[in-house]
């Protein structure tokens, strides 16, 4: 399916969902990148899903995960509703088995466990976009990361989002009494804090990219898999493989990656 198509599709679908022009960067990702297998986490009506299941349709092969949590039900129209009549339903898989993706990955990771305690990645592009707090995403990220394949791509939504500016006129935002928050909590923009101080600062990733403030990728280097089982987050500490030279290796990479942001937003869609 052509972008125009699906762009066209998703106008018809009522909020929340990304807006076309990020639709499109999504689409060249996919179509540029040809991953295989898709996470995301925070399906609402299955938006950013028909862009990225059209991608995958296009390539005419591949299959997303999409998890929500049974906290909240998106209806007129459901998620599985707009792939239906998209015709993307069999590129789609969606999850809503627990009351928060970061369960949803507790149990990714303990189906992934190999027998000597290390993960194996599974997912190819993961795109975050639900609770847009520190505590979930914070613990999303860090398992999200364990499941990423190396060469593979991590995207975060509303990296400038927070509570004071974003959800000014409502007492709770997915269960989370704004009140009660600290003011630092209610100012501060949680994902771009995750983006900075738990992905930027992983050796594992080595190249970051963020467009218009709001969109954080990050991509898991395709040498990670050396890393694996020393790494910070991605495994055994007490492996010896990987120890602190490569540790340092990966973190000049990491600072490469950093320096050239242009060179690497040309690398996610080929613009
Ligand atoms: C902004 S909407 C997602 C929009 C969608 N990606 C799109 O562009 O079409 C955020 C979603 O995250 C879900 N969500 C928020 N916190 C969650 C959590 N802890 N676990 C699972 N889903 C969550 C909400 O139910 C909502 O569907």
């Amino acid at each position: 399916m052509e972008f125009e198509e699906a762009a066209r599709i998703v106008e018809e679908v009522p909020p929340p969902h990304i807006p076309a022009s990020r639709g499109q960067l999504l689409y060249e990702h996919i179509r540029k990148n040809r991953p295989e297998n898709l996470l995301e986490l925070g399906t609402a009506r299955g938006g950013s899903a028909v862009f990225l299941a059209s991608a995958l349709e296009a390539n005419g092969t591949g299959h997303l995960t999409t998890v929500d949590s049974t906290r909240w039900h998106w209806k007129d129209p459901t998620p599985q509703e707009v792939l239906e009549k998209a015709g993307l339903s069999h590129r789609v898989t969606f999850d809503k088995h627990f009351s928060t993706y970061t369960w949803f990955l507790k149990a990714e990771i303990e189906k992934c466990l190999n027998d000597d305690g290390s993960v194996r990645p599974e997912y190819d592009f993961i795109f975050l976009d639900g609770a847009k707090n520190w505590s979930t995403d914070g613990i999303a990220v860090v398992t999200m990361e364990k499941l990423l394949k190396p060469g593979g791509w991590l995207l975060l939504d509303d990296l400038g989002w927070n509570y004071e500016k974003h959800a000014a006129d409502t007492p709770f935002h997915y269960e989370i009494e704004i009140a009660k928050l600290s003011p630092e909590e209610r100012s501060e923009p949680h994902l771009r804090r995750i983006f900075d101080l738990l992905i930027r600062t992983n050796p594992v990733f080595d190249q970051f990219v963020i467009q218009d403030g709001w969109w954080g990728w990050a991509r898991k280097s395709p040498d990670a898999g050396q890393l694996a089982s020393g790494g910070v987050l991605s495994g055994r500490a007490t492996d010896k493989v990987g120890g602190a030279s490569s540790l340092r290796r990966y973190a000049g990479k990491a600072r490469r990656g950093l320096r050239d942001p242009r060179r690497a937003a040309a690398r996610l869609t080929g613009r």
